[in-house]
Protein backbone atom coordinates (compact mmCIF):
# COMPACT_ATOMS: atom_id res chain seq x y z
CA UNK A 1 0.00 0.00 0.00
CA UNK A 2 1.05 3.57 -1.00
CA UNK A 3 -0.05 6.16 1.00
CA UNK A 4 -0.42 9.71 -0.77
CA UNK A 5 -1.51 12.42 1.66
CA UNK A 6 -2.62 10.23 4.84
CA UNK A 7 -5.13 8.10 2.40
CA UNK A 8 -3.51 4.21 1.68
CA UNK A 9 -3.97 3.90 -2.08
CA UNK A 10 -3.65 0.41 -3.18
CA UNK A 11 -1.17 -0.08 -5.84
CA UNK A 12 -0.83 -3.09 -8.87
CA UNK A 13 -0.16 -6.36 -6.57
CA UNK A 14 2.94 -8.21 -8.23
CA UNK A 15 3.56 -11.51 -6.91
CA UNK A 16 7.26 -12.55 -6.82
CA UNK A 17 8.22 -16.32 -6.67
CA UNK A 18 11.34 -15.00 -5.93
CA UNK A 19 14.04 -12.47 -4.95
CA UNK A 20 15.55 -10.22 -7.55
CA UNK A 21 18.73 -8.33 -6.85
CA UNK A 22 18.63 -5.23 -4.46
CA UNK A 23 18.51 -2.36 -7.07
CA UNK A 24 15.56 -4.34 -8.92
CA UNK A 25 13.85 -5.02 -6.08
CA UNK A 26 13.83 -1.13 -4.85
CA UNK A 27 12.82 -0.22 -8.34
CA UNK A 28 10.09 -2.88 -8.46
CA UNK A 29 8.72 -1.74 -4.51
CA UNK A 30 8.52 1.89 -5.56
CA UNK A 31 5.60 1.14 -7.96
CA UNK A 32 4.08 -1.89 -6.55
CA UNK A 33 2.68 -3.58 -3.86
CA UNK A 34 5.02 -6.98 -3.57
CA UNK A 35 3.73 -10.41 -3.15
CA UNK A 36 6.81 -12.61 -1.72
CA UNK A 37 5.67 -16.21 -2.34
CA UNK A 38 9.05 -17.14 -1.64
CA UNK A 39 8.92 -16.16 1.68
CA UNK A 40 5.60 -17.71 2.68
CA UNK A 41 5.72 -21.05 4.49
CA UNK A 42 2.49 -22.49 3.00
CA UNK A 43 2.83 -21.81 -0.73
CA UNK A 44 -0.84 -22.81 -1.32
CA UNK A 45 -2.01 -21.04 1.38
CA UNK A 46 -0.12 -17.62 0.06
CA UNK A 47 -1.71 -17.81 -3.67
CA UNK A 48 -5.13 -18.57 -2.14
CA UNK A 49 -5.69 -15.96 0.36
CA UNK A 50 -4.14 -12.85 -2.44
CA UNK A 51 -5.36 -15.04 -5.99
CA UNK A 52 -8.25 -12.25 -6.33
CA UNK A 53 -5.36 -9.29 -5.83
CA UNK A 54 -2.42 -10.44 -8.39
CA UNK A 55 -2.55 -8.98 -11.80
CA UNK A 56 1.55 -9.78 -12.28
CA UNK A 57 3.52 -12.34 -11.83
CA UNK A 58 7.72 -11.78 -11.14
CA UNK A 59 9.46 -15.00 -11.84
CA UNK A 60 12.86 -16.62 -11.92
CA UNK A 61 13.78 -18.72 -15.25
CA UNK A 62 14.53 -21.96 -13.38
CA UNK A 63 11.21 -21.04 -11.14
CA UNK A 64 8.74 -20.48 -13.99
CA UNK A 65 5.04 -20.36 -13.55
CA UNK A 66 3.17 -23.56 -13.57
CA UNK A 67 -0.50 -24.17 -15.16
CA UNK A 68 -1.76 -24.91 -11.90
CA UNK A 69 -0.38 -21.06 -10.47
CA UNK A 70 -1.62 -19.12 -14.02
CA UNK A 71 -4.88 -20.74 -13.76
CA UNK A 72 -4.89 -19.75 -9.91
CA UNK A 73 -5.00 -16.39 -10.40
CA UNK A 74 -7.82 -14.98 -11.96
CA UNK A 75 -6.57 -11.25 -13.24
CA UNK A 76 -3.54 -12.10 -13.84
CA UNK A 77 -2.32 -10.40 -16.72
CA UNK A 78 1.33 -10.37 -17.37
CA UNK A 79 4.30 -12.78 -16.18
CA UNK A 80 7.67 -10.96 -16.21
CA UNK A 81 10.77 -13.55 -16.12
CA UNK A 82 14.00 -12.72 -14.60
CA UNK A 83 15.59 -15.24 -17.24
CA UNK A 84 15.26 -16.02 -20.77
CA UNK A 85 14.66 -19.18 -20.74
CA UNK A 86 10.59 -19.67 -20.36
CA UNK A 87 10.63 -23.72 -20.55
CA UNK A 88 9.77 -23.50 -16.77
CA UNK A 89 6.28 -21.22 -17.93
CA UNK A 90 3.18 -23.02 -18.84
CA UNK A 91 3.32 -20.61 -22.14
CA UNK A 92 -0.36 -22.45 -23.00
CA UNK A 93 -2.09 -22.04 -19.52
CA UNK A 94 -0.32 -18.78 -20.29
CA UNK A 95 -2.25 -18.33 -23.71
CA UNK A 96 -5.33 -19.72 -22.79
CA UNK A 97 -5.39 -17.35 -19.94
CA UNK A 98 -4.96 -14.31 -21.99
CA UNK A 99 -1.59 -13.53 -19.66
CA UNK A 100 0.94 -12.20 -21.55
CA UNK A 101 4.53 -12.89 -20.97
CA UNK A 102 7.86 -11.43 -21.04
CA UNK A 103 11.46 -12.31 -20.79
CA UNK A 104 15.26 -11.20 -20.83
CA UNK A 105 16.96 -11.98 -23.39
CA UNK A 106 20.85 -10.69 -24.97
CA UNK A 107 21.66 -8.87 -21.91
CA UNK A 108 22.57 -12.17 -20.04
CA UNK A 109 24.31 -13.84 -23.23
CA UNK A 110 27.63 -12.36 -22.49
CA UNK A 111 27.99 -13.73 -18.46
CA UNK A 112 26.46 -17.34 -19.86
CA UNK A 113 29.50 -17.94 -22.45
CA UNK A 114 31.99 -16.41 -19.71
CA UNK A 115 30.86 -19.09 -17.03
CA UNK A 116 31.40 -21.66 -19.97
CA UNK A 117 34.31 -20.84 -20.57
CA UNK A 118 35.27 -20.82 -17.30
CA UNK A 119 34.15 -24.17 -16.02
CA UNK A 120 35.49 -25.26 -19.22
CA UNK A 121 38.99 -24.34 -17.59
CA UNK A 122 37.97 -25.20 -14.29
CA UNK A 123 37.20 -28.49 -14.69
CA UNK A 124 40.61 -29.24 -17.42
CA UNK A 125 43.12 -27.52 -14.76
CA UNK A 126 41.47 -28.82 -12.19
CA UNK A 127 41.33 -25.29 -10.18
CA UNK A 128 39.66 -26.17 -7.48
CA UNK A 129 41.39 -28.95 -6.55
CA UNK A 130 44.71 -27.26 -6.78
CA UNK A 131 43.12 -24.75 -4.73
CA UNK A 132 42.61 -27.30 -2.43
CA UNK A 133 45.87 -28.69 -2.44
CA UNK A 134 47.37 -25.25 -1.74
CA UNK A 135 45.14 -24.51 0.88
CA UNK A 136 45.74 -28.01 2.54
CA UNK A 137 49.32 -28.05 2.93
CA UNK A 138 49.99 -30.75 -0.11
CA UNK A 139 52.28 -28.55 -1.92
CA UNK A 140 55.88 -29.10 -1.39
CA UNK A 141 54.78 -32.67 0.12
CA UNK A 142 53.21 -34.46 -2.73
CA UNK A 143 52.77 -33.23 -6.41
CA UNK A 144 49.70 -32.37 -7.86
CA UNK A 145 48.03 -34.69 -10.81
CA UNK A 146 48.74 -33.28 -14.04
CA UNK A 147 46.20 -31.88 -15.56
CA UNK A 148 44.68 -31.16 -19.21
CA UNK A 149 45.21 -28.26 -21.50
CA UNK A 150 42.12 -25.92 -22.84
CA UNK A 151 44.10 -23.91 -25.31
CA UNK A 152 44.00 -25.56 -28.73
CA UNK A 153 41.23 -27.52 -27.82
CA UNK A 154 38.28 -29.19 -30.52
CA UNK A 155 35.21 -27.18 -28.68
CA UNK A 156 31.77 -28.76 -29.80
CA UNK A 157 29.13 -26.53 -29.20
CA UNK A 158 25.67 -27.90 -28.47
CA UNK A 159 22.74 -24.92 -30.14
CA UNK A 160 24.14 -22.44 -31.54
CA UNK A 161 22.24 -19.92 -30.51
CA UNK A 162 23.49 -16.83 -29.21
CA UNK A 163 25.08 -17.92 -26.30
CA UNK A 164 26.99 -20.78 -28.12
CA UNK A 165 27.94 -18.19 -30.59
CA UNK A 166 29.26 -16.21 -28.37
CA UNK A 167 31.09 -19.11 -26.41
CA UNK A 168 32.70 -19.86 -30.18
CA UNK A 169 33.98 -15.64 -30.11
CA UNK A 170 35.73 -16.18 -27.34
CA UNK A 171 36.88 -19.69 -27.97
CA UNK A 172 38.98 -17.92 -30.39
CA UNK A 173 41.19 -16.58 -28.00
CA UNK A 174 42.22 -19.69 -26.67
CA UNK A 175 42.99 -20.85 -30.10
CA UNK A 176 39.96 -23.53 -29.93
CA UNK A 177 38.57 -25.29 -33.08
CA UNK A 178 34.93 -24.99 -32.82
CA UNK A 179 32.80 -27.35 -34.04
CA UNK A 180 28.53 -27.57 -33.14
CA UNK A 181 25.56 -29.17 -33.51
CA UNK A 182 22.26 -27.68 -33.66
CA UNK A 183 18.85 -28.28 -35.92
CA UNK A 184 20.38 -26.58 -39.13
CA UNK A 185 23.72 -25.53 -40.65
CA UNK A 186 24.42 -21.76 -39.64
CA UNK A 187 25.11 -20.52 -43.55
CA UNK A 188 27.01 -17.08 -41.43
CA UNK A 189 29.11 -19.51 -39.53
CA UNK A 190 32.75 -20.41 -40.66
CA UNK A 191 32.69 -23.38 -38.48
CA UNK A 192 32.10 -27.16 -38.83
CA UNK A 193 28.57 -28.24 -38.31
CA UNK A 194 27.39 -31.68 -37.54
CA UNK A 195 24.69 -33.04 -38.13
CA UNK A 196 24.87 -35.66 -35.20
CA UNK A 197 25.75 -35.11 -31.99
CA UNK A 198 27.14 -38.14 -31.33
CA UNK A 199 29.95 -37.32 -34.13
CA UNK A 200 30.18 -33.91 -32.88
CA UNK A 201 30.71 -35.61 -28.58
CA UNK A 202 33.58 -37.83 -30.52
CA UNK A 203 35.48 -35.07 -32.22
CA UNK A 204 34.90 -33.05 -29.24
CA UNK A 205 37.84 -32.49 -26.07
CA UNK A 206 34.91 -30.42 -24.60
CA UNK A 207 31.02 -30.75 -25.38
CA UNK A 208 29.47 -27.27 -24.56
CA UNK A 209 25.86 -27.61 -23.53
CA UNK A 210 24.40 -24.23 -24.82
CA UNK A 211 20.74 -24.83 -25.86
CA UNK A 212 17.24 -24.09 -24.63
CA UNK A 213 15.25 -26.35 -22.17
CA UNK A 214 12.06 -28.24 -22.85
CA UNK A 215 10.63 -31.34 -23.89
CA UNK A 216 12.13 -31.30 -27.35
CA UNK A 217 15.35 -30.82 -25.84
CA UNK A 218 15.28 -33.22 -23.06
CA UNK A 219 17.40 -35.56 -22.43
CA UNK A 220 19.50 -35.33 -25.52
CA UNK A 221 22.96 -35.50 -23.81
CA UNK A 222 22.15 -39.85 -23.39
CA UNK A 223 24.50 -42.24 -23.01
CA UNK A 224 25.40 -42.84 -26.34
CA UNK A 225 26.54 -39.18 -26.52
CA UNK A 226 28.63 -39.55 -23.34
CA UNK A 227 30.17 -42.93 -24.65
CA UNK A 228 31.19 -41.16 -27.73
CA UNK A 229 33.21 -37.82 -25.57
CA UNK A 230 34.81 -41.06 -23.93
CA UNK A 231 37.40 -40.59 -21.15
CA UNK A 232 39.04 -37.83 -22.23
CA UNK A 233 36.50 -35.76 -23.38
CA UNK A 234 35.07 -33.08 -20.78
CA UNK A 235 30.99 -31.70 -20.48
CA UNK A 236 30.03 -28.41 -19.43
CA UNK A 237 26.56 -27.39 -19.20
CA UNK A 238 25.42 -24.31 -18.97
CA UNK A 239 21.97 -24.03 -20.25
CA UNK A 240 19.27 -26.43 -18.55
CA UNK A 241 19.52 -29.49 -16.41
CA UNK A 242 16.90 -31.36 -18.34
CA UNK A 243 19.14 -31.48 -21.50
CA UNK A 244 21.39 -33.92 -20.34
CA UNK A 245 20.66 -37.63 -19.14
CA UNK A 246 21.60 -37.13 -15.05
CA UNK A 247 21.48 -40.79 -14.01
CA UNK A 248 23.84 -41.43 -17.47
CA UNK A 249 26.15 -38.45 -16.46
CA UNK A 250 26.72 -39.74 -12.90
CA UNK A 251 27.31 -43.20 -14.00
CA UNK A 252 30.07 -41.75 -16.39
CA UNK A 253 31.08 -39.82 -14.02
CA UNK A 254 31.44 -42.17 -11.55
CA UNK A 255 33.15 -44.79 -13.73
CA UNK A 256 35.51 -42.33 -15.16
CA UNK A 257 34.12 -43.07 -18.75
CA UNK A 258 34.22 -39.37 -19.51
CA UNK A 259 37.26 -36.92 -18.03
CA UNK A 260 34.88 -34.77 -16.05
CA UNK A 261 32.40 -32.48 -16.34
CA UNK A 262 31.37 -28.62 -15.17
CA UNK A 263 27.99 -27.89 -14.47
CA UNK A 264 25.80 -24.99 -13.94
CA UNK A 265 22.73 -26.88 -14.24
CA UNK A 266 20.99 -29.80 -12.79
CA UNK A 267 17.49 -31.80 -12.79
CA UNK A 268 16.60 -30.82 -9.21
CA UNK A 269 17.44 -27.55 -7.75
CA UNK A 270 18.79 -26.53 -5.65
CA UNK A 271 18.38 -29.91 -4.13
CA UNK A 272 20.84 -31.53 -6.19
CA UNK A 273 21.41 -35.40 -6.58
CA UNK A 274 24.16 -36.35 -3.35
CA UNK A 275 26.27 -38.46 -6.02
CA UNK A 276 27.61 -35.36 -7.55
CA UNK A 277 29.12 -34.25 -3.91
CA UNK A 278 31.23 -37.20 -3.87
CA UNK A 279 33.00 -36.33 -7.57
CA UNK A 280 36.33 -35.34 -7.66
CA UNK A 281 36.34 -35.03 -11.55
CA UNK A 282 33.58 -32.23 -11.30
CA UNK A 283 32.88 -28.49 -11.01
CA UNK A 284 29.44 -27.60 -9.52
CA UNK A 285 27.37 -24.29 -9.91
CA UNK A 286 24.63 -23.04 -8.16
CA UNK A 287 22.92 -21.90 -11.57
CA UNK A 288 24.87 -18.89 -11.22
CA UNK A 289 25.67 -18.35 -14.94
CA UNK A 290 24.11 -15.03 -15.08
CA UNK A 291 24.53 -13.83 -11.48
CA UNK A 292 26.85 -11.14 -11.83
CA UNK A 293 25.60 -7.53 -10.21
CA UNK A 294 26.09 -6.21 -13.90
CA UNK A 295 23.72 -8.57 -15.36
CA UNK A 296 21.04 -8.80 -13.27
CA UNK A 297 20.80 -5.27 -12.57
CA UNK A 298 20.05 -5.34 -16.71
CA UNK A 299 17.98 -8.23 -16.67
CA UNK A 300 15.66 -6.41 -13.63
CA UNK A 301 15.51 -3.29 -15.88
CA UNK A 302 13.99 -5.08 -18.22
CA UNK A 303 11.45 -6.81 -16.17
CA UNK A 304 10.25 -3.51 -14.69
CA UNK A 305 10.49 -1.78 -17.92
CA UNK A 306 7.85 -4.78 -19.06
CA UNK A 307 6.01 -4.31 -16.60
CA UNK A 308 5.91 -0.61 -16.93
CA UNK A 309 5.19 -1.00 -20.64
CA UNK A 310 2.07 -3.34 -19.86
CA UNK A 311 0.12 -1.32 -17.23
CA UNK A 312 0.92 2.31 -19.09
CA UNK A 313 -1.16 -0.06 -22.11
CA UNK A 314 2.34 0.36 -24.30
CA UNK A 315 4.33 -2.61 -26.64
CA UNK A 316 5.90 -4.62 -24.34
CA UNK A 317 10.11 -4.50 -25.06
CA UNK A 318 10.96 -8.02 -25.03
CA UNK A 319 7.83 -10.38 -25.43
CA UNK A 320 7.44 -13.95 -25.33
CA UNK A 321 3.76 -14.71 -25.74
C1 LIG B 1 19.01 -17.31 -14.32
C2 LIG B 1 18.50 -18.66 -16.44
O1 LIG B 1 19.94 -17.82 -13.43
O2 LIG B 1 17.94 -16.90 -17.86
C3 LIG B 1 17.76 -18.06 -17.57
O3 LIG B 1 16.98 -18.78 -18.20
O4 LIG B 1 18.40 -19.80 -16.19
C4 LIG B 1 19.43 -17.84 -15.64
O5 LIG B 1 19.91 -16.75 -16.34
C5 LIG B 1 17.66 -17.55 -13.77
O6 LIG B 1 16.64 -17.20 -14.61
C6 LIG B 1 17.53 -16.74 -12.47
O7 LIG B 1 17.17 -15.43 -12.73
Amino acid sequence: MAEVNGNRIARTAVLMTCACDDKTMRALEEKYDLYPLWQSRNKEEFIAANAHTVRAIVTRGDLGADGALIRAIPHLEIIACYGVGTDAIDLAAAKECGVRVTNTPDVLVGDVADLGIGLALAIMRNIPAADEFVRSGQWGRYSMPLVRRFFGCNLGIVGFGKIGRTIAKRAAAFDAVVGYFDVARNADSPHQFFPTLVDLAAWSDVLMVTLSGGESTRGLIDRNVLDALGPSGFLVNVSRGSVVDEAELLAALEANRIGGAGLDVFWHEPEIDQRFMKLTNTVLQPHHASATVETREEMGRLVCANLSAHFANQKLITPVV
